[in-house]
Protein backbone atom coordinates (compact mmCIF):
# COMPACT_ATOMS: atom_id res chain seq x y z
CA UNK A 1 0.00 0.00 0.00
CA UNK A 2 1.50 3.38 -1.52
CA UNK A 3 1.19 6.44 0.68
CA UNK A 4 2.19 10.42 0.28
CA UNK A 5 2.22 11.30 3.96
CA UNK A 6 2.78 15.15 5.26
CA UNK A 7 3.47 16.60 8.70
CA UNK A 8 3.95 20.26 9.42
CA UNK A 9 3.37 19.79 12.96
CA UNK A 10 5.87 21.94 14.29
CA UNK A 11 9.65 23.04 12.38
CA UNK A 12 9.84 20.50 9.71
CA UNK A 13 8.18 20.85 6.68
CA UNK A 14 8.20 17.07 5.51
CA UNK A 15 6.58 14.35 3.12
CA UNK A 16 7.42 10.84 2.33
CA UNK A 17 5.91 8.27 -0.05
CA UNK A 18 5.60 4.82 1.84
CA UNK A 19 5.29 1.29 0.88
CA UNK A 20 3.66 -0.17 4.09
CA UNK A 21 7.01 -0.21 6.34
CA UNK A 22 9.50 0.91 3.42
CA UNK A 23 10.13 4.55 3.05
CA UNK A 24 10.33 4.76 -0.92
CA UNK A 25 10.54 8.52 -1.24
CA UNK A 26 11.07 11.50 1.20
CA UNK A 27 12.18 14.90 1.63
CA UNK A 28 12.24 17.45 4.80
CA UNK A 29 12.92 21.19 5.09
CA UNK A 30 13.88 21.88 8.83
CA UNK A 31 13.19 25.06 9.82
CA UNK A 32 15.55 25.25 12.69
CA UNK A 33 17.96 28.31 11.25
CA UNK A 34 14.65 30.46 11.38
CA UNK A 35 13.92 29.85 14.87
CA UNK A 36 17.30 29.51 16.05
CA UNK A 37 17.44 33.34 16.81
CA UNK A 38 14.48 33.53 18.50
CA UNK A 39 15.07 30.57 21.21
CA UNK A 40 12.60 28.36 20.29
CA UNK A 41 9.80 27.86 17.17
CA UNK A 42 7.82 30.96 16.86
CA UNK A 43 4.32 29.65 15.10
CA UNK A 44 3.94 32.00 12.57
CA UNK A 45 7.26 31.80 11.25
CA UNK A 46 6.89 28.35 11.25
CA UNK A 47 3.43 29.00 9.42
CA UNK A 48 4.77 31.37 6.95
CA UNK A 49 8.17 28.72 6.24
CA UNK A 50 5.54 26.06 5.60
CA UNK A 51 3.64 27.38 3.12
CA UNK A 52 6.70 28.89 1.14
CA UNK A 53 8.37 25.26 1.21
CA UNK A 54 5.41 22.55 1.20
CA UNK A 55 5.05 22.49 -2.54
CA UNK A 56 8.40 22.26 -3.11
CA UNK A 57 8.92 19.27 -0.70
CA UNK A 58 5.94 17.77 -2.28
CA UNK A 59 7.51 17.55 -5.55
CA UNK A 60 10.76 16.54 -4.46
CA UNK A 61 9.17 13.76 -2.98
CA UNK A 62 7.18 12.61 -5.64
CA UNK A 63 9.76 13.02 -8.48
CA UNK A 64 12.17 10.64 -6.06
CA UNK A 65 9.10 7.86 -6.17
CA UNK A 66 8.75 8.27 -9.48
CA UNK A 67 12.28 7.59 -9.72
CA UNK A 68 12.84 4.46 -7.16
CA UNK A 69 9.39 3.40 -9.16
CA UNK A 70 11.32 3.31 -12.34
CA UNK A 71 8.52 5.94 -14.11
CA UNK A 72 9.53 8.45 -16.48
CA UNK A 73 7.09 10.94 -15.86
CA UNK A 74 8.40 12.60 -12.22
CA UNK A 75 5.40 14.40 -11.65
CA UNK A 76 2.70 11.29 -11.34
CA UNK A 77 0.56 10.25 -8.74
CA UNK A 78 0.07 7.04 -10.11
CA UNK A 79 0.42 3.90 -7.73
CA UNK A 80 -0.11 6.11 -4.90
CA UNK A 81 -3.18 4.90 -2.65
CA UNK A 82 -3.79 7.31 0.12
CA UNK A 83 -2.70 10.52 1.52
CA UNK A 84 -2.07 10.74 5.36
CA UNK A 85 -1.14 13.95 7.18
CA UNK A 86 -0.97 14.68 10.80
CA UNK A 87 -3.80 16.71 12.27
CA UNK A 88 -2.37 16.58 15.88
CA UNK A 89 -0.34 17.23 18.47
CA UNK A 90 1.20 20.36 16.98
CA UNK A 91 1.05 23.93 16.57
CA UNK A 92 -2.83 24.78 15.04
CA UNK A 93 -1.55 27.16 12.14
CA UNK A 94 1.33 24.93 11.66
CA UNK A 95 -0.79 21.53 10.85
CA UNK A 96 -3.59 23.56 8.91
CA UNK A 97 -0.75 23.85 6.15
CA UNK A 98 -0.18 20.04 5.35
CA UNK A 99 -3.73 19.47 6.29
CA UNK A 100 -5.08 21.91 3.58
CA UNK A 101 -2.03 20.82 1.26
CA UNK A 102 -3.48 17.25 1.84
CA UNK A 103 -7.01 18.24 1.05
CA UNK A 104 -5.76 19.21 -2.07
CA UNK A 105 -3.98 17.02 -3.21
CA UNK A 106 -6.75 14.06 -2.27
CA UNK A 107 -9.75 15.84 -3.77
CA UNK A 108 -7.40 16.65 -7.39
CA UNK A 109 -6.01 13.39 -7.68
CA UNK A 110 -9.42 11.18 -5.97
CA UNK A 111 -7.72 9.82 -2.97
CA UNK A 112 -8.79 9.23 0.62
CA UNK A 113 -7.19 10.75 3.25
CA UNK A 114 -5.64 9.17 6.45
CA UNK A 115 -5.72 10.95 9.48
CA UNK A 116 -2.74 9.97 11.77
CA UNK A 117 -1.46 11.50 15.34
CA UNK A 118 1.76 12.92 15.14
CA UNK A 119 3.08 10.67 18.67
CA UNK A 120 2.03 7.18 16.97
CA UNK A 121 4.58 8.48 14.28
CA UNK A 122 7.24 8.56 17.24
CA UNK A 123 6.09 5.22 18.30
CA UNK A 124 6.56 3.40 14.31
CA UNK A 125 9.72 5.32 13.84
CA UNK A 126 11.82 2.64 15.66
CA UNK A 127 9.69 0.15 12.41
CA UNK A 128 10.26 2.34 9.58
CA UNK A 129 12.69 0.52 6.76
CA UNK A 130 14.78 1.61 3.72
CA UNK A 131 13.73 0.52 0.45
CA UNK A 132 15.40 -3.12 1.18
CA UNK A 133 13.47 -3.56 4.06
CA UNK A 134 15.70 -3.26 6.42
CA UNK A 135 16.00 -3.03 10.13
CA UNK A 136 14.17 -6.33 9.31
CA UNK A 137 12.76 -6.13 13.40
CA UNK A 138 9.61 -7.74 13.47
CA UNK A 139 6.28 -6.12 15.72
CA UNK A 140 5.76 -8.21 18.98
CA UNK A 141 3.36 -6.40 20.95
CA UNK A 142 2.99 -5.67 23.79
CA UNK A 143 5.24 -2.45 24.00
CA UNK A 144 6.47 0.59 26.62
CA UNK A 145 7.17 3.42 24.33
CA UNK A 146 8.97 6.19 26.18
CA UNK A 147 8.40 9.27 23.45
CA UNK A 148 10.19 12.16 24.26
CA UNK A 149 10.84 15.35 22.17
CA UNK A 150 10.50 19.03 22.44
CA UNK A 151 6.77 19.25 23.27
CA UNK A 152 6.18 15.38 25.22
CA UNK A 153 7.68 13.01 27.41
CA UNK A 154 5.46 9.91 27.88
CA UNK A 155 5.06 6.48 28.31
CA UNK A 156 2.71 4.48 26.33
CA UNK A 157 1.04 1.17 26.62
CA UNK A 158 0.94 -0.20 22.68
CA UNK A 159 -0.83 -3.72 23.12
CA UNK A 160 -1.48 -4.01 19.47
CA UNK A 161 -1.17 -1.94 16.51
CA UNK A 162 -2.57 1.44 16.75
CA UNK A 163 -4.22 0.74 20.30
CA UNK A 164 -2.44 2.43 23.06
CA UNK A 165 -2.92 3.91 26.62
CA UNK A 166 -1.03 6.61 28.13
CA UNK A 167 0.17 5.76 31.28
CA UNK A 168 2.00 8.97 32.56
CA UNK A 169 2.68 12.05 30.80
CA UNK A 170 5.02 15.39 31.91
CA UNK A 171 2.82 17.84 33.71
CA UNK A 172 5.16 20.58 32.48
CA UNK A 173 7.85 20.87 30.58
CA UNK A 174 8.90 17.90 28.06
CA UNK A 175 12.09 16.19 28.45
CA UNK A 176 13.55 18.43 25.38
CA UNK A 177 12.03 21.48 26.23
CA UNK A 178 14.38 21.32 29.89
CA UNK A 179 17.37 20.76 27.81
CA UNK A 180 16.48 23.60 25.45
CA UNK A 181 15.74 25.76 28.48
CA UNK A 182 18.75 24.68 30.14
CA UNK A 183 21.00 25.13 27.23
CA UNK A 184 19.70 29.14 26.44
CA UNK A 185 20.09 29.64 30.39
CA UNK A 186 23.97 28.21 29.89
CA UNK A 187 24.06 30.85 26.76
CA UNK A 188 23.47 28.34 23.67
CA UNK A 189 21.25 28.62 20.86
CA UNK A 190 18.05 26.13 20.17
CA UNK A 191 17.74 23.19 19.85
CA UNK A 192 19.90 22.72 22.94
CA UNK A 193 19.91 18.82 23.74
CA UNK A 194 22.39 18.01 20.97
CA UNK A 195 24.86 21.08 22.69
CA UNK A 196 24.59 19.72 25.84
CA UNK A 197 25.43 16.04 24.44
CA UNK A 198 28.32 17.29 23.09
CA UNK A 199 29.91 19.40 26.30
CA UNK A 200 28.83 16.44 28.39
CA UNK A 201 30.64 13.63 26.23
CA UNK A 202 33.91 15.46 26.21
CA UNK A 203 34.12 15.00 30.41
CA UNK A 204 32.47 11.47 30.35
CA UNK A 205 28.96 12.34 31.08
CA UNK A 206 29.79 13.10 35.10
CA UNK A 207 27.62 14.11 37.19
CA UNK A 208 29.58 16.77 39.32
CA UNK A 209 26.56 19.15 41.05
CA UNK A 210 23.70 16.37 41.27
CA UNK A 211 20.50 17.81 40.51
CA UNK A 212 17.49 17.11 41.50
CA UNK A 213 15.51 14.16 39.82
CA UNK A 214 11.79 15.68 39.65
CA UNK A 215 9.02 13.00 40.99
CA UNK A 216 11.33 9.92 40.91
CA UNK A 217 9.83 9.11 44.67
CA UNK A 218 6.08 9.37 43.54
CA UNK A 219 4.44 6.25 42.66
CA UNK A 220 3.09 7.47 39.47
CA UNK A 221 4.43 7.24 36.32
CA UNK A 222 3.99 11.12 35.95
CA UNK A 223 6.95 13.50 35.28
CA UNK A 224 8.28 17.59 35.55
CA UNK A 225 10.89 18.78 34.44
CA UNK A 226 9.81 22.56 35.79
CA UNK A 227 11.34 22.06 39.48
CA UNK A 228 14.14 20.80 37.80
CA UNK A 229 14.41 23.86 35.77
CA UNK A 230 14.36 26.11 38.53
CA UNK A 231 16.52 24.50 40.63
CA UNK A 232 19.14 25.15 38.26
CA UNK A 233 18.27 28.78 37.48
CA UNK A 234 19.12 29.51 41.14
CA UNK A 235 22.02 27.52 41.04
CA UNK A 236 23.61 29.52 38.04
CA UNK A 237 21.99 32.70 39.55
CA UNK A 238 24.67 32.45 43.06
CA UNK A 239 27.38 30.78 40.88
CA UNK A 240 30.20 33.73 40.12
CA UNK A 241 30.34 34.24 36.61
CA UNK A 242 34.10 32.83 35.58
CA UNK A 243 33.03 30.09 37.40
CA UNK A 244 30.31 29.12 35.50
CA UNK A 245 31.74 30.03 32.28
CA UNK A 246 35.09 27.75 33.21
CA UNK A 247 32.24 24.91 34.61
CA UNK A 248 30.22 24.83 31.29
CA UNK A 249 30.47 21.33 30.47
CA UNK A 250 29.91 19.70 34.35
CA UNK A 251 26.97 21.98 34.43
CA UNK A 252 25.57 20.49 31.14
CA UNK A 253 26.19 17.46 31.92
CA UNK A 254 25.30 17.60 35.54
CA UNK A 255 21.71 18.67 34.08
CA UNK A 256 21.69 16.21 30.89
CA UNK A 257 22.72 13.33 33.45
CA UNK A 258 19.23 14.45 35.96
CA UNK A 259 17.04 14.07 33.34
CA UNK A 260 17.90 11.18 31.69
CA UNK A 261 18.30 9.56 35.05
CA UNK A 262 14.74 10.63 35.94
CA UNK A 263 13.45 9.49 32.56
CA UNK A 264 15.26 5.75 32.64
CA UNK A 265 14.20 5.84 36.36
CA UNK A 266 9.92 6.48 35.82
CA UNK A 267 10.56 3.86 32.78
CA UNK A 268 12.09 1.22 34.99
CA UNK A 269 8.68 1.63 37.05
CA UNK A 270 6.88 1.68 34.31
CA UNK A 271 8.59 -2.39 33.72
CA UNK A 272 7.68 -3.40 36.90
CA UNK A 273 4.30 -2.03 37.31
CA UNK A 274 3.05 -3.51 34.01
CA UNK A 275 5.95 -6.42 33.69
CA UNK A 276 6.44 -5.34 29.66
CA UNK A 277 10.01 -5.03 29.46
CA UNK A 278 10.16 -4.60 25.58
CA UNK A 279 10.31 -0.83 24.91
CA UNK A 280 10.73 1.42 22.10
CA UNK A 281 11.86 5.00 22.04
CA UNK A 282 10.75 7.32 19.70
CA UNK A 283 11.01 11.26 19.66
CA UNK A 284 14.08 13.99 19.28
CA UNK A 285 15.63 13.38 22.49
CA UNK A 286 15.93 9.66 21.17
CA UNK A 287 18.90 10.86 18.68
CA UNK A 288 20.90 11.20 21.98
CA UNK A 289 23.71 8.48 22.42
CA UNK A 290 24.26 8.78 26.30
CA UNK A 291 20.54 8.33 26.64
CA UNK A 292 20.66 5.19 24.65
CA UNK A 293 23.38 3.72 26.86
CA UNK A 294 21.56 4.41 29.98
CA UNK A 295 18.49 2.99 29.17
CA UNK A 296 20.06 -0.29 27.01
CA UNK A 297 21.99 -0.96 30.44
CA UNK A 298 18.76 -1.08 32.28
CA UNK A 299 16.85 -2.97 29.83
CA UNK A 300 19.71 -5.58 30.08
CA UNK A 301 18.84 -5.79 34.00
CA UNK A 302 15.17 -6.60 33.07
CA UNK A 303 15.83 -9.12 30.20
CA UNK A 304 14.27 -7.17 27.68
CA UNK A 305 14.67 -5.29 24.40
CA UNK A 306 14.80 -2.01 23.47
CA UNK A 307 14.47 -0.22 20.20
CA UNK A 308 15.39 3.15 18.76
CA UNK A 309 15.01 4.43 14.96
CA UNK A 310 17.68 3.60 13.19
CA UNK A 311 18.28 6.09 10.49
CA UNK A 312 19.01 9.38 11.87
CA UNK A 313 16.50 11.17 10.79
CA UNK A 314 13.82 9.34 11.89
CA UNK A 315 14.25 10.19 16.05
CA UNK A 316 13.21 14.09 15.06
CA UNK A 317 9.89 14.81 13.08
CA UNK A 318 9.60 13.31 9.34
CA UNK A 319 6.80 11.87 7.50
CA UNK A 320 8.01 8.73 6.64
CA UNK A 321 6.65 7.73 10.66
CA UNK A 322 3.79 9.22 9.49
CA UNK A 323 3.21 6.93 6.48
CA UNK A 324 3.91 3.93 8.17
CA UNK A 325 1.10 4.39 11.18
CA UNK A 326 -0.84 4.98 8.02
CA UNK A 327 -0.27 1.92 6.59
CA UNK A 328 -1.47 0.40 9.54
CA UNK A 329 -4.61 2.41 10.32
CA UNK A 330 -5.81 1.73 6.40
CA UNK A 331 -6.29 -1.62 7.52
CA UNK A 332 -8.20 -0.77 10.22
CA UNK A 333 -10.66 1.06 8.16
CA UNK A 334 -9.71 4.63 9.67
CA UNK A 335 -9.45 6.46 6.36
CA UNK A 336 -11.63 9.44 5.73
CA UNK A 337 -13.17 11.46 2.18
CA UNK A 338 -11.10 14.75 1.94
CA UNK A 339 -14.16 17.11 3.11
CA UNK A 340 -14.32 14.91 6.52
CA UNK A 341 -11.16 15.47 7.37
CA UNK A 342 -11.45 15.77 11.25
CA UNK A 343 -10.64 19.71 12.15
CA UNK A 344 -6.83 20.24 13.85
CA UNK A 345 -6.36 19.01 17.17
CA UNK A 346 -3.36 20.97 18.79
CA UNK A 347 -3.83 18.92 21.85
CA UNK A 348 -4.30 15.95 20.63
CA UNK A 349 -3.53 12.68 22.65
CA UNK A 350 -3.16 8.85 22.65
CA UNK A 351 -5.86 6.62 22.56
O1 LIG B 1 10.80 15.23 18.00
P1 LIG B 1 11.44 16.57 17.79
O2 LIG B 1 12.37 16.76 16.63
O3 LIG B 1 10.35 17.69 17.69
C1 LIG B 1 9.21 17.71 18.45
O4 LIG B 1 8.22 17.04 18.05
O5 LIG B 1 9.27 18.39 19.52
O6 LIG B 1 12.23 16.91 19.16
C2 LIG B 1 12.98 18.09 19.33
C3 LIG B 1 13.70 18.02 20.67
C4 LIG B 1 14.40 19.32 21.06
O7 LIG B 1 14.05 19.62 22.39
C5 LIG B 1 15.89 18.96 20.94
O8 LIG B 1 16.72 19.66 21.85
C6 LIG B 1 15.87 17.48 21.26
O9 LIG B 1 14.71 16.99 20.64
N1 LIG B 1 17.05 16.80 20.73
C7 LIG B 1 18.01 16.23 21.51
C8 LIG B 1 18.99 15.74 20.64
N2 LIG B 1 18.62 16.02 19.35
C9 LIG B 1 17.43 16.66 19.43
N3 LIG B 1 18.08 16.12 22.84
C10 LIG B 1 19.16 15.50 23.34
N4 LIG B 1 20.16 14.99 22.57
C11 LIG B 1 20.13 15.10 21.23
N5 LIG B 1 21.11 14.60 20.49
ZN1 LIG C 1 7.83 15.12 17.04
Amino acid sequence: MRILAIDTSCDETAAAVTDGRKVLAQALYSQVTTHKQWGGVVPSLARRAHEERIDGIIAQTIKKYNIAIGNKDLTSYNGIDYLAVTYGPGLAIALEVGMKKAQELALKHNKQIIPVNHMEGHIYSCFVQNRNANPKREFSFPYLALLISGAHTEIVLVTDHITYKVLGETRDDAAGEALDKAARMLGFGYPGGPTLERLAKQIDNSDTYKFPRPMIGSKDLAFSFSGLKTSFLYFLRQMPEDEKLSHLKELSSSFQEAVFDTLKRKLTRAIDTTGVNNIIVGGGVAANKRLRYILRAMIKTKKGSIYFPVYSYLTGDNAAMIGVVASYKAEKGMICSPADLPDRVPRLTLG
